[in-house]
């Protein structure tokens, strides 16, 4: 199957098994869990970091798949806070030559962030997904993780 082939049948396998379920964590914790069972090979860590309530502009460690992550990011720092203070997807091909990655785990070597917002369109959260490969998220990577996290929390 191709990645985008893998991509539609996880999506829909997330909406089916989320259908009526409005509890963010339940939300969270099933979204990382299909998609990095969906790609063993490419989705080293795949999880989210959420926006804390109580900490204006930074990011605290939410559900995830994989080996220990970082608990807090602030805003601006990392990719993740980059992607936060930007509300834009970030894809690094490489992140060992970016100077402002924060290295959870040196076994990763790219990834992809994606702004997660809720259906007023306030940032709630980011997901993260690091590969152990160089170069391994590109555009498709970009438009389904949009497109599934749209579905679940701007719903
Ligand atoms: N790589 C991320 C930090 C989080 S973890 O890798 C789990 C970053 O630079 O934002």
């Amino acid at each position: 199957m191709s990645k985008h082939e893998i991509y539609a049948e996880t999506a829909a396998q997330i909406e089916a098994v989320l259908e009526g379920e409005t509890d963010r964590t339940a939300q969270m914790a099933t979204v990382s869990c299909l998609l990095s069972q969906a790609f063993p090979d490419s989705y080293f860590w795949t999880g989210f970091y959420i926006v804390d309530p109580a900490r204006e502009n930074e990011l605290v460690v939410g559900p995830y798949q994989g080996t220990l992550g970082c608990l807090r990011i602030p805003f601006g720092r990392g990719v993740c806070g980059t992607a936060a203070a930007e509300r834009e997807t970030q894809i690094v091909e490489d992140v060992h030559a970016i100077p402002n990655h924060i290295a959870c785990d040196s076994r990763s070597n790219s990834e992809i962030v994606v702004p997660v917002f809720d259906r007023s369109g306030k940032l709630i959260a980011v997901f993260d997904v690091d590969s152990t490969e160089k170069g391994t998220f590109d555009e498709v990577d970009k438009d389904w993780l949009e497109r599934i996290v749209a579905s679940i929390f701007a719903k």
